[in-house]
């Protein structure tokens, strides 16, 4: 059986630095959190916070913004909405990709580990770099071609039509599938990943864009598409409940159907 390990200057030291809950804290949790600070030049390490849950809300956002506003200002990580609609807190909680603003803290029992999303380059502490992710979602065009006159008003489509478009125009891009994906991980700068090829599928789904072969012919690769094997980790880790197993199933289908 293969193994792989991690390039020496990678792997996590497991004792970073610890932060005890104070004397009078009702309910304390564990957080480990992975920190990684390029200016140092150091190993990222696991940093240890002690938090008083009755002081705290009940997200794991919540415990992040209360470490960093109380403990330790140092920490960096992403987020905005606090709603699970932007997409900027995705990370990895206890071992699965996730949105920290809608998971709950008492979905855990023990201590929680929180990294980052996995098999990305890593900025800065929970902060990845998401170019080559969002480099992928701008190659399948995410946007309408339709060469016809523009009407007065809109686009129409039947009810039946939009309907398709249920499941698909959710996502939020926060890239919790795509670094839960093997296949991703291991060809990033070829498999354009479950969360480009959902919304690859969006636009062939949609009634009125009229660029179905061309887009088909893009898509229709050994590497862009055909990486994926059906593992469903994309599907499963899905913070949102979207199912990008399932569309690039579907785009699998079309471009059979468009052969035959
Ligand atoms: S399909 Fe789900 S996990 Fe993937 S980017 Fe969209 S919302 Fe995030
Ligand atoms: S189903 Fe495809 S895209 Fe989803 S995790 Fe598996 S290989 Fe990756
Ligand atoms: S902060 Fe926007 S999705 Fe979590």
């Amino acid at each position: 059986m293969a193994q792989f390990t991690l390039p020496a200057n990678a792997v996590v030291r497991k004792q970073g630095n610890q932060y005890a809950a104070p004397p009078d804290a009702g309910e304390v949790r564990t957080f480990q959190v992975y920190r990684y600070e390029p200016d140092e030049g150091e190993n990222p390490r696991l940093d240890s916070y002690e938090v008083d849950l009755e002081e705290c809300g009940s997200m794991i956002l919540d415990v992040l913004i209360k470490i960093k506003n109380e403990i330790d200002p140092t920490l960096s990580f992403r987020r905005s909405c606090r709603e699970g609609i932007c997409g900027s807190c995705s990370m990895n909680i206890n071992g699965r990709n996730t949105l920290a603003c809608t998971c709950g803290v008492d979905q855990f029992k023990g201590d929680i580990r929180i990294y980052p999303l996995p098999h990305m380059p890593v900025v800065r502490d929970l902060v990845t770099d998401l170019s080559g992710f969002y480099r992928q979602y701008a190659a399948v065009e995410p946007w309408l071609k339709n060469g016809a006159d523009e009407p007065e008003r809109e686009r129409l489509q039947q009810k039946e039509e939009r309907a398709r478009l249920d499941g698909l125009e959710d996502c939020i891009l926060c890239a919790c599938c795509s670094t839960s994906c093997p296949s991703y991980w291991w060809n990033p700068d070829k498999y354009l990943g479950p969360a480009a090829l959902l919304q690859a599928w969006r636009w062939l789904a949609d009634s009125r864009d009229q660029a179905t072969g061309e887009r088909l012919e893009y898509l229709a690769d050994a590497f862009k598409l055909y990486r994926c094997h059906t593992i469903m980790n994309c599907t499963q880790t899905c913070p949102k409940g979207l199912n990008p197993a399932r569309a690039i199933a579907e785009i699998k289908k079309m471009v059979a159907l468009s052969k035959s």
